[in-house]
């Protein structure tokens, strides 16, 4: 949540830093602001609103001439959206200026501290603290000043620091908060994530917790805690700038729909040599790998609609028990969890502050914890015991798509793995579902060529629904809730999703005439008990949207069958949702949404 840039260099910083802010905004766009350092005077500009607002009174930037600076994109937390809780934030004296992503938990005694010692504050936000912090601990070291400050804060944050009396070098920290370097040739950045930067440099440094930066345009010089410097290697990313701009779609959603083949392909070819899964990420023994009693799966949102095919897949074929939590509940109620337990974590970003807690949490019971992440070198990357990467390259829209499917993926790999190494399959039955594995790829291209014209025409006659039930039992519940959650964060659109035999439980007296009923029914082996379901909403004059598969007779129970290819009995969610996301992006787009950037939402979620 928020996103911060720096910049340092040759260049006229603000445009840069703006066009860092564009890359940045799916982290929060309810405000944004630069600060500029003009003849050893700190020049700010901030706005309520979308970026486009800094954009109008900056002229993009040019307006405001000096070559070092920072930025910031908000999603607030502490103080509305308003000009004035915008970032940066100055200093009493105009010394300084700050922008900060995280939350400061113990702000209001600080403020208080500084308000007794003549600060006044003129934002509602817990940034500002941070500012006035700085000025009353200076001493003319800011790398000391800054490690004194950071002594005193609660919370997380990633920082950046803009200081009157260092002409062309600007200051970076963190805890708990994402923020890489990026090295250029003569300029050098800061960034919440690298995307932001990538038309400048591949390079990158990843900062390390407790760390402090000094960034001038040929150096950024790294301290740890104790002030003593630290060298760091860099990292080159592969992505090219491409990866994170539209190329002609729409939105960057479609885009990333269209991206699955490719994601989910990068994600198990380089795992499957010689008809065998190789994972050379993690260091386990097969030894270890058959000890594990019990599996935890931790995860947010999609990440845990991902975790739950896992569940269904695992369990089945290795006959594991597998616990999945919403990882804000996780720590909250005591989980029965050892050094037998292996704790898988799924995050697309890696930073998502309630997965990362329970990571934390997992690891202190003594539990092996595997990653599922995407960002490379992320926190949650970081500090797991092993990390099985998703290659679905940057993903800008805030509703996921392609980290999703490559998490089930990734997921249906692991669940292979362990089966074979634990004998719970045979030889003919791997062979037979990695083949399947393998034919993901197809699979979904076939859906997004045969299955989108259909999807566009529903969407074009349910657009207006006020709310949507999603059914479905087994994995297709599963995929029913990712289906409605897909829906209602980019349409708003209320969608529910319920196990369908459930649904006659409660929920079933909402339904009346042209009620509008996703019925996923993709899992052949239960489609006979979904055609009782279906057959109990459509009594009730529901009008129902069937998801199955190839070969169905469904036709004649449901009002629409969207028909998918031909897929495994065990992987095809991986496929099947990507009907489901088509139909949220279509009805989105009919609704004349803001599709990639939805109300409310940021895409990385780093406050708990
Ligand atoms: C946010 C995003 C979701 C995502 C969830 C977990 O809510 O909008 O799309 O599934 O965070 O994110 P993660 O990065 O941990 O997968």
């Amino acid at each position: 949540m928020c996103g911060i840039v720096g910049y340092t260099g040759a260049k006229k910083a603000a445009p840069i830093l703006i066009e860092g802010l564009t890359g940045l905004e799916y982290r929060g766009y309810d405000s944004s602001g630069v600060a500029v350092l003009e003849n050893g005077q700190i020049k700010m500009v901030k706005a309520k609103g979308r970026l486009k607002n800094l954009v109008e009174l900056t002229d993009n930037g040019e307006r405001l001439p000096g070559t070092v600076g920072i930025g910031h994109t908000r999603w607030a937390t502490h103080g509305e959206p308003s000009d004035v809780n915008s970032h940066p934030h100055i200093s009493k004296s105009g010394r300084f200026a700050v922008v900060h992503n995280g939350i400061i938990e113990n702000y209001l005694e600080l403020r208080d501290f500084l308000i007794a010692r003549g600060y006044e504050f003129v934002s509602q936000t817990d940034t500002e603290v941070i500012a006035h912090l700085i000025e009353y601990y200076y001493n003319g070291d800011p790398v000391e000043t800054l490690r004194k400050v950071m002594n005193k804060l609660e919370g997380s944050y990633a920082l950046g620091v803009l200081s009157c009396y260092a002409p062309d070098t600007f200051y970076a920290a963190r805890k708990d908060s994402p923020l890489v370097v990026g090295l250029g040739e003569h300029e050098n950045f800061i960034a919440s994530d690298m995307p932001a930067v990538l038309k400048y440099t591949r390079r990158f440094l990843l900062i390390d917790d407790g760390e402090i930066v000094a960034v001038s345009p040929t150096a950024a010089s790294v301290f740890n805690r104790n002030r003593e410097p630290v060298e760091k290697q860099p990292f080159t990313v592969e992505w090219d700038v491409s990866a994170a701009e539209k190329n002609g779609y729409p939105h960057f959603m479609l885009k990333e729909i269209y991206e699955q083949p490719k994601a989910v392909e990068a994600t198990l070819s380089p795992r499957i040599k010689n008809g065998d899964i190789v994972l050379d990420t993690i260091a386990w023994t097969e030894e270890q790998m058959r000890t594990f009693d019990k599996i935890n799966v931790v995860a947010c949102g999609s990440a845990y609609h991902a975790g739950m095919i896992g569940k269904y897949f695992i369990e089945k074929l290795c006959r594991i028990p597998v616990e999945i939590d919403v990882a804000s509940e996780f720590r909250y109620r005591a989980p029965i969890v050892d050094n037998r337990t292996l704790t898988v974590v799924i995050s697309q970003s890696g930073e998502t502050a309630d997965t990362l807690a329970g990571l934390r949490e997992a690891k202190k019971l003594g539990s092996r914890v595997l990653s599922i992440v995407n960002v490379v070198g992320s926190s949650i990357a970081r500090e797991s015991d092993d990390v099985l990467y998703t290659w679905a390259g940057p993903e800008i829209a805030v509703a996921t798509t392609k980290g999703y499917t490559s998490q089930v993926a990734a997921l249906m790999l692991l669940g292979l793995k362990l089966a074979r190494v634990r004998g719970t399959v045979t030889q003919a039955q791997f062979t037979e579902l990695l083949g399947e594995l393998q034919a993901l790829p197809d699979q979904i291209r076939a859906v997004l060529d045969r299955n989108v014209e259909q999807i566009q025409y529903l969407s074009s006659v349910y657009f207006a629904s006020n709310d949507a039930f999603f059914i479905g039992r087994g994995m297709d519940y599963a995929l029913a809730l990712e289906g409605a959650l897909k829906l209602k964060e980019i349409s708003y659109i209320h969608a529910e999703s319920y196990a369908a035999g459930e649904l006659k439980h409660g929920t079933i007296s909402l339904i009346e005439k042209g009620s509008l009923v996703i019925a996923v029914a993709v899992d052949k082996r239960l489609q006979d008990k979904m055609r009782s379901n279906i057959k109990e909403v459509k009594t009730r004059g529901a009008t129902v949207i069937a998801l199955a598969p190839v070969g169905n007779n469904l036709a004649s129970e449901v009002d629409h069958v969207v028909t998918l290819p031909d897929c495994g009995e065990d992987t095809y969610p991986v496929v099947a949702v990507t009907a489901l996301q088509l139909l949220g992006y279509y009805i989105a787009s009919a609704r004349g949404c803001d599709i990639d950037k939805p109300r409310n939402l940021a895409k990385s979620v780093t406050v708990e």
